[in-house]
């Protein structure tokens, strides 16, 4: 584990209720764009788990609020949440799930999933952090199992990484690692590690180009 994702890790386990606060507060600045944002997500997790027969096992990393995993619930399949922080972990508990302390790169995955989701999680990695990410999540999908995340786009970014407090919906009041990546980086990973792309978009931003968003299948 980087010390960099360490450090903000730390900035979650202080202060997942901030965040939590923030971004509700920020949704209700703007009621209508925060649920045309919602539809879409809920739209892009719908087609993707489709992929998958229903009651499949999928393991969330990450999931803060447990929005996602509630939907990914309500659809029918079988999800795990998992988070770092406390906080979170109740909020997830809070909307009926049962969720697990997980941390990406320290523990170990034991039991085997169909899909993989990962939200805006791993923003807060470095290069070396994603490879072991990779080898992880490979070794825990099921054959033909789906691997659904993104990824901040270097294009748009004056600098590889930096430690910021954006001010908006993201504001927690204490600086995080961003890590940017490429097309070519996150393509590179992909052949290492013998996944294969089922899906690739960018979205987000004002040119809609600051997510690199991938669905992987396991070859
Ligand atoms: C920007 S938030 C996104 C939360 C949620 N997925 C969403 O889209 O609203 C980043 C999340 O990554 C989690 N996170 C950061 N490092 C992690 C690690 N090493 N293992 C698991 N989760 C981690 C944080 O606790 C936080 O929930």
């Amino acid at each position: 584990m980087s010390k960099e994702n360490d450090l903000t890790v730390k900035v979650y386990e202080k202060k997942a209720s901030v965040y939590l606060k923030t971004t509700i507060e920020h949704d209700n600045l703007d009621l209508e764009k925060a649920k045309r944002k919602r539809k879409k997500l809920n739209d892009f997790i719908k087609i993707n788990m489709e992929l998958l027969p229903k009651n499949s096992k999928v393991l969330e990393i990450g999931s803060a609020d447990g929005v996602n995993a509630a939907y990914i619930k309500e659809l029918g399949y079988n999800i795990t949440a998992s988070d770092i922080a406390n906080d979170f972990l109740n909020e997830i508990k809070n909307k009926g799930l049962n969720p697990i302390k997980f941390n990406i790169l320290e523990d170990e995955i034991t039991e085997k999933y169909s899909a993989i989701f990962a939200w805006r999680v791993f923003v807060h990695f470095t290069k070396d952090d994603i490879v072991k990410v990779f080898e992880k999540v490979h070794d825990a999908l099921e054959n033909d199992g789906i691997f659904v995340f993104n990824m901040m786009n270097r294009e748009i970014k004056k600098v590889d990484n930096e430690w910021v407090d954006f001010p908006n919906e993201y504001q927690m009041g204490a600086e995080r690692f961003y890590q940017y990546f490429s097309e070519n980086e996150i393509n590179e990973l992909i052949n290492k590690k013998e996944f294969k792309i089922y899906s690739f978009h960018k979205e987000g931003g004002e040119n809609n180009n600051k997510w690199l968003v991938y669905v992987l299948k396991k070859k």
